[in-house]
């Protein structure tokens, strides 16, 4: 007997320019009854600020601005690095830590800088990142990731992006950067949350879930 099996196309517009992260979103969605759209496909979609206090509030009103825009279901992320010692900083200002026109560099270099007199003990830090999912009605499920780990006091390793180069994650004597991206998707913030919603979407695509 065929079950009773409902299929949906469910289409996805993704709330970004990062190619990587398009790539990302589309491998993990692959086989799934989802079609993915970006921002491409929207050239009058207005540019959303990210000026809100929380990875969370930044990624919902990403994806929700997208979805109101689109009238379609939209995903947006927002990450970073969070340092005990320093309050949770540079958090949602990793990406422009030293200054707006910062890169990868200057911001590890601001970073060793403000954490040199920190003791190896103190040198907690974890990795967050939040993706929302928001509907063009206005409601929003979002998924996070952490990985727990501590800041180096020199960069080691040429791989990844961003603070990879001074992050240690729990238990491992490689950065990030010293690690490949198979390696590093399998406990990053980013693969974790990524996860969190596969599971979620392949729910929706095989009907078993409603968003
Ligand atoms: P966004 O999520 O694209 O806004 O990125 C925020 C910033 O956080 C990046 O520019 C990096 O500086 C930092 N960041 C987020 N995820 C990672 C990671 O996996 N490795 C290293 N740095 C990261």
């Amino acid at each position: 007997m065929i079950g009773c099996f409902k299929l949906r196309i469910m289409d996805i517009v993704l709330a970004t320019r990062n190619k990587k992260k398009i790539e990302e979103i589309k491998r993990i969605t692959e086989g799934m009854a989802i079609s993915i759209f970006t921002l491409d496909d929207f050239p009058g979609c207005p540019e959303v600020e990210e000026d809100e206090d929380t990875f969370e509030a930044n990624a919902i009103k990403k994806a929700a601005a997208v979805a109101r825009y689109t009238g379609k279901p939209a995903l947006a992320d927002d990450s970073g690095l969070e340092v005990y010692a320093l309050n949770g900083a540079p958090g949602i200002l990793s990406s422009r830590y030293a200054g707006e026109r910062a890169g990868d560099r200057e911001n590890i270099e601001k970073l060793l800088y403000e954490t040199s007199s920190i003791a190896d003990e103190r040198r907690g830090a974890r990795f967050v990142c939040c993706i929302a999912l928001a509907s063009p009605d206005g409601s929003v499920k979002t998924f996070s990731g952490y990985v727990e780990g501590r800041i180096g006091t020199a960069p080691r390793g040429f791989n990844g992006f961003g603070y990879d180069p001074i992050f240690y994650s729990e238990g491992h004597s490689r950065t990030f950067a010293e690690m490949s991206d198979e390696e590093k998707d399998a406990i990053s913030h980013r693969g974790r949350a990524l996860r969190a919603i596969q599971q979620y979407l392949r729910g929706i695509s095989e009907g078993k879930i409603d968003f």
